[in-house]
């Protein structure tokens, strides 16, 4: 059994009828999403990707990979946004808390850092300290091709690349993932000879994480990518079923618009491991960007528990009432530990001796929902049974349907993204882009008023 969806602490907020009256609306959405009718109707290949993908291609991924790991100590992954959330998501949930820093003999794949996703001259020279001394080979990920962060990382770690191993011999490390024919890094690309793999035309970035712009950095981690494909085609099937009644994704989507139309306004996506921390960042674009426009849409926060408890809890206990929390949650942790005894009993916990720690993490959960759910917070309840590649991706899977249908339910695209360009037009005018100097001056001036 896969995913369990239980909504039981969310019932006083909401009552049966509330969201069962989206039923209609649910439906109307299914059929947009599956006979590509609603609007980004063209970004749509992510629904039936896990069962359509190109089998050519996975392949040459595979040996990529297997290429990488025999003659690399270092991967980097240079991309933002859709272009790396993912792959790092699924990374540090089915990869060692502390994969880069385990001897070379405990790892079963090169090291491998994320970059390009930010502007910071200091992350970027910090890590090219860790670099020293390594064999490394660079996934360049951007569909666009142009997008500054990875752009500027490319250049930097490019002429890295070519000083340390020569032009000819840096192409044999370099993997572009980007647009099948058009785009500057296909270009580049198609004149220097590196490989590429794509990015698929229909396929958002923030809906791409089972194309090779995630596959590829996963593979190389040496996680089981047939597993979580397998994971995701099976999702596909089981969250086909119109009934509201019968299909846990639908239900997700119905329940969180019918919160937001009481006015629960804020969604906190929970987990008591610290390595779905990149799942939520994952899952905040996956639902910010589609669903955060024309003035309407939840807003996708996320907390770790049980550190953020001593600091959030408080608000989250007895702030404005405007949030829910959905916790993603799994039932058997791939390892557990024991509490030891402590013969002075200092600290007073000598009443969990032996007891095991999933135990006290499950308890610490249960303690909160109660707590929060009496503050006034609902609470949603997504359940894998194990941190598996096949239920990490039938988890991927459920989430991007859900929220395809509740971007639907909302009444906006859930596929295109206008609102991530206003801040790039006004940085590339005060960085003095050609073609942007009207625009500069009005922003010049603007910042002296
Ligand atoms: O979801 C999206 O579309 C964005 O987050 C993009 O993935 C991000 O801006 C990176 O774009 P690109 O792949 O073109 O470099």
């Amino acid at each position: 059994q896969a995913i369990r969806f239980d909504y039981s602490n969310a019932r006083t907020f909401v009552k049966p009828h509330e969201w069962e009256q989206l039923a209609p609306a649910i439906g109307q959405a299914h059929e947009m999403l599956h006979k590509r009718t609603g609007p980004g109707r063209d970004y749509l290949g992510w629904v039936d990707w896990p069962e359509r993908y190109d089998r050519a291609e996975y392949e040459r991924i595979r040996q990529a990979a297997a290429r990488i790991s025999s003659d690399s100590d270092v991967l980097l992954v240079i991309g933002i946004g859709g272009s790396y959330l993912g792959a790092k998501a699924v990374l540090d949930i089915l990869g060692h808390s502390f994969y880069n820093l385990l001897p070379k003999s405990k790892r079963r794949s090169p090291e491998i850092y994320f970059v390009g996703n930010n502007i910071s001259p200091v992350y970027i020279s910090h890590l090219m300290d860790v670099l020293e001394g390594k064999d490394a080979s660079i996934n360049v990920i951007s569909k666009s091709g142009t997008t500054t962060e990875p752009a500027i990382a490319f250049r930097l770690f490019r002429n890295w690349l070519e000083k340390k191993y020569g032009r000819e011999k840096a192409k044999e490390r370099i993997y572009i993932t980007t647009d099948k024919s058009r785009g500057a890094l296909k270009k580049l690309a198609d004149e220097e000879g590196y490989e590429t793999f794509v990015i698929p035309d229909d396929i958002g970035g923030r809906y791409s994480v089972l194309t090779a712009v995630g596959l590829l950095p996963i593979a190389v981690s040496g996680a089981d990518m047939d597993a979580l494909m397998q994971g995701a085609a099976d999702a596909r099937e089981q969250y086909m079923v119109m009934d509201l009644h019968e299909n846990p994704c639908y239900q997700y989507a119905a329940i969180r618009n019918a919160l937001y139309r009481k006015g629960k306004m804020v969604e906190l996506l929970v987990s008591y491991e610290p390595q779905f921390r990149f799942f939520a960042e994952w899952w905040k674009q996956l639902f910010g960007e589609s669903e955060g426009k024309d003035g309407k849409g939840i807003f996708p926060a996320s907390a770790e528990f049980s550190a953020d408890l001593h600091s959030l809890g408080q608000y989250i206990q007895d702030g404005m009432r405007h949030l829910f929390e959905t916790t993603v949650s799994v039932t058997k942790p791939a390892i557990d530990m024991t509490v030891q005894g402590d013969p002075d009993d200092v600290d007073g916990l000598n009443f969990l001796t032996g007891k095991h720690m999933g135990f006290v993490n499950k308890k610490a959960f249960e303690g909160t929902v109660l707590a929060h759910v009496a503050g006034g917070v609902p609470n949603l309840l997504i359940e894998i049974p194990e941190a598996t590649a096949y239920h990490v991706g039938g988890l991927i899977y459920f989430f991007e349907k859900a929220c395809g249908i509740s971007g639907y339910l909302l009444g906006v695209n859930p596929f295109d993204q206008p609102g991530v360009e206003a801040y790039k037009a006004n940085m590339f005018a005060l960085l003095g882009k050609p073609g942007y100097e009207e625009q500069k001056a009005e922003l010049e001036a603007r910042l002296r008023d």
